[in-house]
């Protein structure tokens, strides 16, 4: 691999502006010196991530997320630093020559598990093309799954074999363990076994492309278990992951738009009739991970679930999560209870790109979805149909939808408008209410943070503060700081003391690319530069600093030195200690 020297990376950070680089992945807006956005790192509804241009870092107040543009790129595209660097370069036009193949994200003890992975596909897409592959290929055919789309979504087969896979990898010399964790081999009391025989397997990847596991289909039979899903591993969550993400991130990007859908059939037959800017939940509820992915993908989101009654419930669940983060999402509902692979099989594509270009609002969906097995005729059920909606109303943000909404409601029910408006806001001030009460329960987090920020521990962070922002901080805490009694803030003020002497400068943004892999000093650098100081300090200020510092230290040596006393008898050695605990006494003062 080549390696590429501080000095160029940190050039290469200086030709670019970082708020150039993060306006292309998300909108931002100038408040006074600072640019703001949303958060992509947690699932924010308010823009709470500020971008400097002075000091060309990101900080979100929400989360804690901080870092320069590299920082931003590699925990944004899911890249390790080196891929960072090449993508800022590109965009700075400053072509530098590295090799990304082996520096994914600090994966090294899990490299093992993705190499089985691949060697697993190498297999079963190897099975799909041989005579014994005969049954799996007619029945893809069956369902209209040519050659091209076997290749593009690397579709393979498991044979029905009991070990030939545990073999491979004995072979290869990986260990039990490794084969284990993997969740590819299973362990019983005989011994290791393959766990996917005889199932066609689709391959799952995770977002940035690499096959994390699979799902096995029968094929022979329809059965109970028609899937059968990897475990969860430690390169497996399910929850976490969008099945297609990585083929879809960039055409979702381009249309702004993405379409969601419960099965992987269901994208794969997206994906041929050229709709690519789609995934798959899997046939799980939707994950907070899920939603903070989809959030980078587009601002347009389309749930187009399967046409049942279970597709309908899945729907409303999902578009209610999206709410709840802010997010209106637009829905699409298959007649006939097909799935969208069905439903574009029998119908064709052009059928298919007029139902996904003509959504319903999700309003509309949900007044739809509350009359279902309802009868509106009967005033019991069309009251249980208000009260519902006025409850669904009164999470909703949008005032144009809300006015059509109500409007709508009163022409169905034969209430007054101004009877339903009283109505929602009924339910609102309660809702409120329920809020007040459950935040007064529970401390609120400044007032669990006042508690942990003791005065020393804040003026270790404050004296940090200022050493990223000056020589002469670095000079004095040099000069006159003995010992950081806070292990985390210790480190990172060692690491800036040693850069200044390496780099004979400091500045935030250079700083982060230097401690860059140490996730733990990021937190701590991200929870020190979020504080809400002032630019300016003076040096009195400092010196305070210092001195709550090094008064701490002292009485906690004479803390140590007071028990160490009690369980000594001899008066002589009594006396030597009470002596050093008058000589720290002097020294704290
Ligand atoms: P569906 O049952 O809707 O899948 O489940 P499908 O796409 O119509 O399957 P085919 O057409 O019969 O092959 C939706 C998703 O739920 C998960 C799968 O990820 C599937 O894509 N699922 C379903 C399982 O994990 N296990 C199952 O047994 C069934
Ligand atoms: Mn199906």
């Amino acid at each position: 691999m080549a390696l590429i020297n501080n000095e160029t990376i940190n050039e290469i950070r200086r030709s670019v502006d970082i708020v150039d680089i993060i306006s292309g992945y998300l909108p931002l807006t100038q408040k006074g010196k600072n640019f703001f956005g949303v958060c992509p790192f947690h699932d924010d509804t308010n823009p709470s991530m500020s971008v400097s241009k002075e000091k060309q870092i990101y900080t979100c107040f929400s989360c804690g997320a901080t870092g320069n543009v590299f920082r931003f790129v590699m925990d944004y595209e899911n890249v390790s630093f080196l891929e960072a660097v090449k993508i800022v370069a590109d965009h700075a036009g400053i072509d530098i020559q590295i090799d990304t193949r082996s520096s994914k994200k600090n994966v090294a003890h899990l490299q093992p598990l993705y190499d089985m992975y691949e060697l697993s596909q190498k297999l079963y897409q190897n099975n799909i093309n041989t005579s014994q592959g005969k049954e799996a290929r007619t029945y893809l055919k069956q369902r209209e799954i040519d050659d091209s789309i076997i290749k593009e979504f690397g579709i393979g087969l498991a044979l029905h074999q009991r070990d030939v896979l545990t073999k491979l990898f004995l072979s290869k010399k990986y260990s039990h363990e490794d084969m284990v964790k993997s969740g590819l081999v299973l362990k019983n009391d005989y011994g290791y076994l393959d766990m996917y025989q005889d199932r066609i397997m689709f391959p799952l990847w995770d977002i940035s492309g690499r096959i994390v596991g699979y799902s096995g289909r029968l094929y022979k039979t329809e059965g109970n278990f028609k899937y059968i899903n990897t475990r969860e591993t430690e390169i497996f969550k399910k929850g976490e992951l969008l099945y297609n993400y990585h083929r879809a991130k960039d055409e979702a990007r381009r249309l702004d738009t993405v379409l969601i859908m419960e099965g992987f059939m269901d994208v794969i037959r997206a994906y041929t009739i050229g709709v690519k800017n789609v995934v798959a939940t899997m046939g799980t509820a939707v994950t907070k991970e899920h939603i903070i992915l989809l959030k980078r993908m587009a601002k347009n989101i389309l749930l187009v679930f399967d046409g049942d009654s279970a597709g309908a419930k899945a729907t409303y669940a999902c578009a209610n999560e999206l709410l709840k983060v802010g997010i209106t999402p637009k829905i699409v509902r298959l007649e006939e209870d097909l799935d969208p692979d069905d439903y574009i099989k029998k119908y064709g594509k052009e059928r298919f790109l007029r139902k996904i270009n003509h959504p319903i609002n999700v309003m509309d969906f949900k007044l739809s979805y509350l009359k279902e097995h309802r009868d509106l005729t009967s005033n019991e059920d069309l009251a249980r149909y208000v009260q519902d909606v006025l409850q669904e109303l009164s999470m909703i943000e949008d005032d144009v939808l809300l006015e059509l909404t109500i409007k709508k409601m009163s022409e169905e029910s034969s209430l007054d408008e101004s009877f339903l408006r009283k109505k929602l806001e009924e339910i609102r001030e309660k809702k409120e209410q329920k809020e007040q009460k459950n935040s007064q329960n529970l401390p609120t987090k400044e007032k669990k943070k006042e508690i942990l920020n003791n005065k020393y521990t804040q003026a270790e962070k404050n004296l940090i503060y200022y050493m990223l922002k000056s020589p002469e901080v670095i000079k004095m805490y040099d000069r006159k700081m003995t010992y950081m009694p806070t292990e985390s803030y210790r480190l990172l003020a060692r690491d800036i003391s040693y850069f200044y002497k390496q780099y004979h400068q400091i500045n935030e943004a250079d700083f982060i690319t230097f401690i860059g892999n140490n996730q733990q000093k990021m937190d701590t650098l991200g929870e020190i530069l979020s504080l809400p100081l002032k630019e300016e300090y003076t040096l009195d200020e400092i010196e305070d600093y210092i001195a709550a510092i090094r008064q701490y230290n002292v009485r906690y040596e004479q803390r140590r030195l007071k028990e160490e006393m009690k369980k000594i008898t001899d008066p002589l050695e009594k006396a030597k200690i009470a002596q050093k605990i008058i000589e720290l006494k002097v020294k704290g003062e």
